[in-house]
């Protein structure tokens, strides 16, 4: 990218919104985990939606790929410019209108953090129910591109269920934006559906019409100890069947709990570990405690339990699990394979994975954790070089072989864009290719996630 099309990007943006310093750029050209890193000319921080189209346009002309960046949390190596990309960050998109009371609904700009929003729409008594642990720098654009989940998906949905509107810049140039919110509006295709879970190569979002819901009044938190896997994946199903008040079910493992006690300092939660923990979040109008604890009562293989209502107490049971990401990136950069499985299907798959990663790389250590309320498991794999891609191909085979998605809700990146078609026909990733085509027609968004 040569001096003429930075300048032309200071003309639409301003210069001091083109970073061009190693040092400052530093941070964006390597994702969370650190396995994937790259370098780039330049960041530009575009500070509108016109900004955003006129720096589209700057780059079809010159041919410059890019690379959309919200909070750089992504989990499959998409959202950083590992062929040498300019970055379009969505640092200064950050306008927030008011929490519209009547219609439960906020607009947002795509810079906006996830946490923002829900704070936003605490205080007007509302809740945004998307939730995961990178809430406080995952953008809602971000979050939007990869359609990310978190862990009350069993309750209200994913982020494409929040999803009302949206305003974006297409790579053809188009400003599309339907930020009106009308909850019934069938005209013509869903185009926020599509941009939802495109991972920034079809477009670049820059503001969202956002779904709340009603915030619960009570709520209760359990830690509950299991003997084995397949209790705990066995009682939460038979929960989900019995109740509509489940926000979060959770599962974690007896050696993620005593990583994260250790890393972090804190106690470990019982006198004696469980095979497996399920995390498990209720709530209502009414105190949830009693019919909770008459479920829990019910499960079998049951070993321990621990119940809070509490703020400070339910955040106490809480970071068991939200803090398992960290934990194990102090381990060693790891190998994430984010996969659903058939509910049938899922104890066995936990049971069978750690023997089929030892297969090819045997010193390596398997991790698992993940939201077993809708069957998504994450399989961390540390003590394995970055590029050892041996074992994705089994690893993700393997899911495929036991009627799971290689992709519950972090998307494909650059990191499976090679096993994309294990998952998805001939017919889906020839309609992809053609969306791609008449929405990206230079091929300049992204270029290396998905389709590559
Ligand atoms: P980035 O990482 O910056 O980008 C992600 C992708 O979106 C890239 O392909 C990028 O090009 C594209 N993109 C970013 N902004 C835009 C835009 N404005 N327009 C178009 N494309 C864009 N994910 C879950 O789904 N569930 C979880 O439970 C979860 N937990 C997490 C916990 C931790 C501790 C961490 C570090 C990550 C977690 N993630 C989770 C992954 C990650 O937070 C989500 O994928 C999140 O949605 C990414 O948002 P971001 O703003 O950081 O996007
Ligand atoms: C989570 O559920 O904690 C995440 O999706 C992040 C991860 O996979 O590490
Ligand atoms: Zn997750």
């Amino acid at each position: 990218m040569g001096p003429g099309v930075v300048r032309e990007l200071a003309e639409v943006v301003g210069s001091a919104h083109v970073v061009t310093d190693p040092e400052l750029l530093a941070a964006h050209v390597v994702d969370w985990t650190g396995r994937f890193r790259g370098h780039s000319p330049a960041m530009v921080r575009p500070g509108s939606t016109a900004e955003v189209a006129g720096v589209l346009d700057v780059c079809r002309r010159h041919q410059v790929a890019l690379v959309p960046q919200g909070g750089n949390t992504g989990m499959v190596g998409g959202g950083v410019p590992l062929a040498g990309e300019l970055v379009l960050s969505s640092q200064r998109l950050t306008s927030a209108g008011d929490v519209d009371l009547a219609a439960r609904q906020i607009t947002v700009g795509a810079g906006v953090s996830v946490e923002t929003v829900q704070l936003a729409a605490a205080a007007a008594g509302l809740r945004y129910a998307v939730d995961f642990g990178a809430r406080g720098s995952a953008t809602i654009g971000g979050s939007i591109a990869t359609n990310a989940g978190g862990i009350n998906v069993l309750r209200h949905g994913g982020t494409r269920e929040q999803l009302l509107g949206v305003e974006a810049v297409l790579g053809t140039g188009d400003v599309v934006s339907r930020l009106s919110g009308l909850v019934k509006d069938n005209t013509g295709y869903h185009l926020p559906g599509l941009l939802c879970g495109s991972e920034g190569t079809l477009g670049v979002v820059t503001a969202a019409r956002l779904r709340l819901v009603e915030a619960p009044s009570q709520v209760v938190t359990a830690l509950v100890g299991f003997a084995t896997i397949d209790d705990a994946v066995t009682a939460v199903s038979t929960w989900r069947r019995a109740t509509d008040l489940l926000d979060a079910a959770e599962i974690v493992l007896a050696a993620g709990v005593q990583l994260v006690a250790a890393t972090f300092g804190y106690p470990l939660p019982f006198d004696r570990p469980c095979a497996a923990y399920v995390l498990v979040e209720a709530s209502d109008h009414d105190d949830p405690t009693e019919r909770f604890a008459e479920l829990v009562a019910g499960a079998v293989g049951v070993e321990q339990v621990a119940v809070a209502t509490d703020a400070a107490r339910r955040a106490a049971l809480w970071r068991y699990r939200d803090e398992h990401t960290a934990a194990i990136n102090t381990v060693g950069v790891p190998h994430k394979f984010d996969v659903t499985l058939p509910i049938g299907a899922l104890a066995a798959f936990m049971a069978d994975v750690p023997h089929v990663v030892a297969e090819v790389e045997p010193t390596a250590i398997t991790w698992l954790f993940g939201h077993v309320g809708d069957g998504n498991v994450h399989v961390n794999v540390t003590g394995v070089a970055p590029d050892a891609d041996h074992l994705d191909e089994r690893v993700l085979g393997f899911v495929v072989s036991r009627g799971g998605s290689i992709s519950a809700e972090h998307g494909i990146g650059t990191a499976k864009a090679r096993w994309l078609s294990l998952d998805r026909s001939a017919g889906d990733v020839s309609a992809m290719r053609a969306i791609k085509r008449a929405l990206d027609p230079a091929g300049i968004l992204n270029p290396g996630v998905l389709l590559a």
